[in-house]
């Protein structure tokens, strides 16, 4: 188990590769006020750099704006189709990029611009999509600094700082972040206890029910479980079976002998409504075997009207929520080449979406816990995962912020590896046991979670969890 702290480091002294020696050098974003003042800064440095508002195809470098001002979805969305317009020259002949954000130049924001933060999980990916290229994230505080002399520390930077693949610029230094072993005392209560509610997105199906019913054990608190998923009952006389290609069969028969016919579509839409049915049921009744107290609402976390009724529906039934565990989350992998917004929607949607929603339905100066599930894509990128490896970048920047603001709370983004259950399924499963990459068993996963939220406020706010990582 690891942690991240951001350290002072100097530049090496070196130009960025390829931004002395590029031909054209293009910057993109949406703000052309500071646009001007960064390609006017880059000029004088005698780069050769122009403003365009998409890349044209034939620049040897960019310097992607879209993380200094606007909102999440503009920036990430922005900066993404901007790379996927030069994907094919970065596959084949390499080149730089460098992906701007602001949220403060010290990667643990406290305010409002932790939702700009998800670059760095973009440049992560990119780098493992085109390993010719030379990609780099820099936070510069553009708001704290002033436009000018915040161009002038990222030309500064830009001149000396190499390839450094993460770099934040700040009025106190230069910041990069250092991994290190994480600790946290055993046996903690962080004062939860059966008179808590927590509310916890995605809790009552995947790796994050397993968590949740580890820590009603712990707590026999009270367990608010939001899914979009209808708690569908199981038909009577259907044999009862967990595995969805069985129960596709036993649906397929039992329509044949009832005279039905049905399409293969409609069979997969009704064997899996079933499972997700039979899993909350299974949850449900293991928080409660457990000690704890179980309610499901079906509810999608990125309906902010929904989270409202949901959340006043619980509160009536269960009282004050206390704790907030954000678990929901959807894949839709995809390389950055052929990346559609439509996708990124569609993965920022449970995480960021619904974690806005779920901030402007929730008092958090209540909440004594707050537990995000993110991945390791945001620490270390993964092919095939931009979107995703952003919307867990997000959730680790807006930890930092939360936890900024309260102090007191235990506050935890956890960047989890892969686990042997959940969203990997036997075909990812098949992938990481090709690439070697050990999977968090489910019972172990469930009590560093555990063992986490109990730590309270002697959590570390950013843990990285991996069965290869899980216990150094
Ligand atoms: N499993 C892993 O190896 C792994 C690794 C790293 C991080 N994680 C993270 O851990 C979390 C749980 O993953 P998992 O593997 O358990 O995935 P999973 O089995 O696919 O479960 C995802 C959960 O999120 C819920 N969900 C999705 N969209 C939602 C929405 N709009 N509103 C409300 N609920 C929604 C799903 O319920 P409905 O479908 O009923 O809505 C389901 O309960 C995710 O955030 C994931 O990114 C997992």
């Amino acid at each position: 188990m690891r942690t991240v702290a951001y350290v002072s480091r100097q530049a090496v002294g070196r130009v960025t590769p390829g931004l002395r020696e590029a031909g054209l050098i293009e910057y993109i974003g949406n703000y052309p006020a500071i646009a001007q003042v960064v390609v006017q800064a880059m000029l004088e440095a005698g780069f050769v750099v122009r403003e365009v508002t998409q890349p044209s195809g034939s620049a040897d470098a960019l310097v992607l704006g879209h993380g200094l001002a606007g909102t999440y979805s503009d920036s990430h969305t922005g900066a993404l189709a901007a790379l996927s317009a030069q994907a094919g020259q970065l596959a084949t002949k390499g080149g730089t990029v460098i992906l701007l954000q602001d949220t403060g130049g010290r990667f643990q924001p406290a305010d409002e611009r932790a939702w700009r933060g998800g670059l760095a999980g973009l440049a992560r990916t990119a780098t493992q999509e085109f390993p010719l290229a030379t990609i780099r994230l820099i936070d510069v505080d553009f708001a704290g600094l002033g436009t000018r002399p915040a161009a002038d520390r990222l030309v500064e930077e830009l001149l000396s700082g190499g390839n450094a693949a993460c770099v934040g610029l700040n009025a106190k230094g230069r910041l990069v972040p250092d991994e290190h072993p994480a600790f946290f005392p055993p046996n903690q209560t962080a004062q939860l206890t059966s008179s808590d509610t927590l509310l916890v997105t995605g809790g009552a199906r995947g790796v994050t029910a397993d968590c949740i019913i580890e820590l009603a054990a712990r707590t026999k608190a009270g367990f608010i479980l939001l899914g979009r998923s209808e708690i569908t009952p199981w038909p009577q006389g259907l044999p009862q079976t967990n595995d969805e290609k069985e129960l596709r069969g036993l649906l397929a028969r039992q329509a044949s002998a009832e005279g039905r016919k049905v399409k293969p579509a409609d069979l997969n839409r009704d064997a899996r409504a079933l499972l997700s049915g039979a899993e909350i049921r299974a949850t449900l009744s293991a928080i409660e075997q457990a000690g704890g107290r179980a309610l499901y609402l079906p509810t999608d976390v990125a309906d902010p009207a929904a989270l409202k009724s949901a959340v006043d529906q619980a509160t009536q039934l269960f009282g004050p929520i206390t704790g907030l565990v954000h678990g929901a989350g959807v894949l839709a992998d995809k390389l950055i080449a052929e990346k559609t917004s439509e996708q990124v929607a569609r993965v920022f949607a449970p995480k960021i979406d619904g974690l806005a929603a779920l901030l402007s339905v929730l008092d958090t100066s209540t909440l004594k816990t707050i537990a995000f599930f993110s991945s390791v894509s945001a620490r270390y990128g993964n092919a095939g995962q931009a979107d995703y490896a952003m919307a867990n970048e997000i959730l680790n920047r807006m930890a930092c912020w939360l936890k900024a603001s309260h102090p007191q709370a235990g506050v935890t983004s956890i960047n989890w590896g892969p686990w042997d259950g959940g969203m990997v399924d036997d075909g990812l499963r098949a992938k990481f046991a090709e690439m070697g990459v050990p999977l968090i068993p489910r019972d172990a996963g469930a009590r560093i979670f555990a063992d986490a939220v109990m730590a309270g406020s002697k959590c570390p706010v950013e843990l990285i969890v991996g069965a290869g990582i899980a216990h150094d």
